[in-house]
């Protein structure tokens, strides 16, 4: 099905070009990693095709994303060639009313926090389906731990109340691996009552990099949503 006709893929469609709408000439942009981001960056390369926009360059959060960047024409850079971030886009698996993030859905929450928290506005692309009221109730909270702690880590995260299991790849046997080699253990938390105070308890315990609660990051969320059988992008 086309993305003319998956209402889904549509509205991820109509918020990713939203967000890319956002950027202007002579910015570094963090360009963030899952479905909703890939059309940020393809309608991206298509304005620096067209001459609308000049002069940008990205910061990929993940391979899939310095792979589409490439694909579409955008000029990638490093945290150590910049002195500051313009703007970065990425996606959300949940979005709390406080504009809090559940992420890591794509296993790349680690380089995405580094990269998103930079930005001087971050935008958040997602379609209605990813708000909740509360962080925790429809998606698992991802923590990417180094493999030789593996398993302190999850002895500490039942600890903690959370029920762990290890991510396991699609197409290929045993755990995903993230692109900086570690592992990703989801967590269901019963209530995810302080966002805030979770995130630092979980990266305090010894072996994890980092977990998928983006509190206080965001600055604006735009929700792709179907209105009388149209596409429309509405701000949070
Ligand atoms: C990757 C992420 C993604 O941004 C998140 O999973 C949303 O992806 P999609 O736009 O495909 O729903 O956090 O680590």
């Amino acid at each position: 099905m086309s993305a003319e006709q998956d209402p889904v893929k549509l509205m991820k469609q109509q918020v990713g070009q939203a967000a890319a709408d956002l950027v202007k000439s002579g910015s570094i942009v963090g360009l963030g990693t899952g479905s909703t981001t890939a059309y940020a960056i393809e309608y991206l390369g298509k304005r620096l095709q067209s001459g609308d926009l000049k002069d940008i360059k990205g910061i990929p959060t993940s391979f899939q994303a310095s792979v589409l960047a490439k694909e579409y024409g955008i000029p990638l850079t490093t945290l150590d060639e910049v002195d500051r971030i313009d703007i970065a886009i990425d996606g959300a698996d949940e979005v709390d009313p406080q504009k809090n993030l559940i992420k890591g859905g794509g296993a790349a929450h680690t380089r995405e926090k580094i990269v998103d928290a930079l930005a001087e506005q971050f935008v958040v692309v997602v379609d209605g389906s990813k708000l909740v009221d509360r962080l925790g109730s429809t998606f698992l909270l991802p923590v990417e731990v180094l493999p030789m702690a593996m398993t302190p880590v999850m002895r500490a995260i039942e600890k903690l109340g959370g029920k762990p299991q290890l991510r396991m790849g699609v197409k290929k046997a045993g755990p995903v691996v993230t692109d900086e080699g570690n592992l990703v253990i989801d967590v269901k938390f019963d209530s995810i009552d302080n966002p805030g105070e979770l995130e630092k308890t979980l990266n305090n315990i010894p072996g994890v990099l980092e977990n998928g609660l983006f509190v206080g990051v965001a600055d604006v969320v735009l929700i792709g949503e179907i209105q009388d059988g149209k596409p429309i992008v509405r701000q949070m």
